[in-house]
């Protein structure tokens, strides 16, 4: 079976690797040529524990290509983005809408074609159905692996194969057996729609509660950890950390689908994404609070720890970090000092490239990202201002959220 993979980012290039690893022939296509030519050249595209090793046994198994063209092949895998549009808050389908174009104009009647890319309920039916010309199998295979862990996940997860012909959901159910350990269960299109959104939707709403917890507890002077500690000791709450915000393409994206499509019925998980937006600004005020409580007054002298917006990734798409600085900027001339150790390329406005250079222009240090590097050499921020928004410092006079 010849596989061709829509889209080479951080979902699709793992997926085609995982493919051709477990024995299919895959082509996999990005419109991006720069991307394809990295690809050909041998590199990898982005950090991921694993993924270069995975790339190396795939390339050398001889069972990948990478090009810019959609070829003609059996079964095409969809996994291009779907942000949602800030003001209806809906899925915006439009890079699925038009890769199911691309497929359709070189596949032949037959071919299946399965979306990977996560959507809200209904998108397939509402917005892909009504595009097809001929007869395709539309399957709905959604990814729920999380970057930082990404290649244990894709082999070790269990797998939704939303698929309205029987038939076709248990073909596409023994391809992606041959990837996973996990389970692969079979369902409609909707309903396999429906999970992925509400698995992600689970996930901000508890976080969401945590925010709240620590917001409630900073303002009358509890220790929020100390209070979720305690409550989780009770064998059935399970309360998760609070934190800085939440960003990346699932948590911070994926609810406002529901939200957008049913605004009427969706009063805890639309109230759960505003607290998780508000908490960026939160820390901001965590910082007034905390310079005016010490006498410091020189914004120049404030860094932040952190860019990505999650541990260990080099991925700072919607991350708190930039949020953070884009509510700053309301107040602030000068943006704050940022440093991250994933990002090499300038991205934000005096960013550093050098741990200890940043630390030598900063005195207040507000670590917003957990990465293994601080975790390692919290020692260097001795004698400096704290704000650990993270809860991993434990130097004496830290503050936390
Ligand atoms: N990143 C995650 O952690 C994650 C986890 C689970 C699910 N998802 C979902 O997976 C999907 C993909 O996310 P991602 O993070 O991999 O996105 P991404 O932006 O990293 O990658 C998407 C790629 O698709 C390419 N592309 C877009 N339209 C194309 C077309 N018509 N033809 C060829 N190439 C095209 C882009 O050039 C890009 O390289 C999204 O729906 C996302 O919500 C993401």
């Amino acid at each position: 079976m010849e596989i061709n993979v829509v889209g080479l980012g951080y979902i699709g290039l793992p997926t085609a690797l995982t493919m051709a690893n477990a024995g299919y022939k895959v082509i996999g296509t990005d419109y991006n040529k720069k991307l394809v030519d990295e690809l050909n050249a041998g590199r990898v595209t982005f950090k991921e524990d694993g993924l270069e090793e995975l790339f190396s046994k795939a390339i050398k198994s001889g069972n990948i290509t990478f090009t810019n063209k959609y070829p003609k092949t059996e079964m095409y895998i969809v996994s291009v983005p779907t942000p949602y549009d800030k003001f209806s808050k809906k899925v915006d389908a439009t890079y699925v809408i038009n890769a199911v174009k691309n497929v359709l104009e070189v596949c032949d009647e037959g071919a299946i074609i399965a979306i990977e890319s996560t959507v809200s309920p209904g998108t397939i039916e509402k917005y892909v159905k009504p595009i097809i010309n001929k007869k395709v199998h539309l399957v709905h295979a959604p990814e729920r692996i999380i970057p930082g862990n990404m290649i244990y996940e894709l082999k070790h997860n269990s797998r939704t194969i939303g698929a309205d012909e029987k038939e076709i959901g248990e073909k596409v159910a023994e391809i992606y057996r041959k990837t996973t350990s996990g389970d692969v269960i079979i369902t409609d299109i909707k309903s396999a729609e429906m999970t992925k959104v509400v698995e992600n939707t689970f996930r901000a709403v508890n976080i969401a509660f945590a925010n709240e917890l620590a917001k409630i507890c900073n303002h009358n002077g509890m220790n929020v950890y100390e209070i979720i500690k305690i409550c989780n000791m009770h064998p059935r709450v399970n309360i998760l950390n609070p934190g800085p915000g939440v960003g990346g393409h699932c948590i911070s994206v994926d609810p406002w689908f529901l939200v957008g499509d049913y605004p009427s019925l969706t009063k805890v998980i639309g109230e759960s994404m505003k607290v998780n937006d508000s908490m960026p600004s939160f820390v901001l005020e965590l910082t007034s609070k905390i310079m005016k409580e010490k006498g410091l007054k020189d914004y120049k002298r404030v860094g932040i720890y952190g860019l990505t917006y999650k541990e260990d990734v080099d991925d700072y798409r919607e991350s708190p970090t930039l949020q953070l600085l884009e509510a700053q900027k309301k107040h602030l001339a000068e943006p704050l000092k940022v440093y991250d150790p994933f990002i090499k390329e300038d991205v934000v406005e005096n960013q550093y490239h050098d741990l200890k250079t940043f630390l030598n222009d900063v005195d207040f240090v507000i670590i917003m990202v957990k990465h293994k590097e601080i975790i390692d050499n919290m020692n260097l921020l001795k004698g400096k201002t704290i704000l650990d928004t993270q809860n991993i410092c434990n130097l004496e006079g830290t503050y936390k959220i």
